[in-house]
């Protein structure tokens, strides 16, 4: 199993959760991050640290995210490794928890 990044990540990028990862699983795109799934052991420790409540089990994924469990496989190989925290994107609080942010996905 791996955990994975969703939608509400997108245009929020608060970055909390990479401080807490163990295995630096954590890959860092214009406005998302992902999960590489090769690499994280599932120690839970990052789902409850998201502002935004985008990452999940795999297993335990909202209704209509089940894309992003490629797109973080996919994204992980060719997007760099962030290990520290970093200031969240500008109007992050703004776009947590809006509708329909996949579209706005940049690569
Ligand atoms: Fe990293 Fe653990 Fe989250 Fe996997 S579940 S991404 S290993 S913090
Ligand atoms: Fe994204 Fe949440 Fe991490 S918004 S960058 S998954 S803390």
């Amino acid at each position: 199993m791996t955990f994975v990044v969703t939608e509400n990540c997108i245009k929020c990028k608060f970055t909390d959760c990479v401080d807490v990862c163990p295995v630096d699983c954590f890959h860092e795109g214009p406005n998302f991050l992902v999960i590489d799934p090769d690499e994280c052991i599932d120690c839970t420790l990052c789902e409850p640290e998201c502002p935004a409540n985008a990452i999940f089990a795999e297993d335990e994924l909202p209704e209509g995210q089940e894309m992003f469990i490629e797109l973080n496989a996919e994204l992980a190989k060719t997007w760099p490794s962030i290990t520290e925290v970093k200031d969240a994107l500008p109007d992050a609080d703004e776009w947590n928890g809006k509708p329909d942010k996949a579209e706005l996905l940049e690569r």
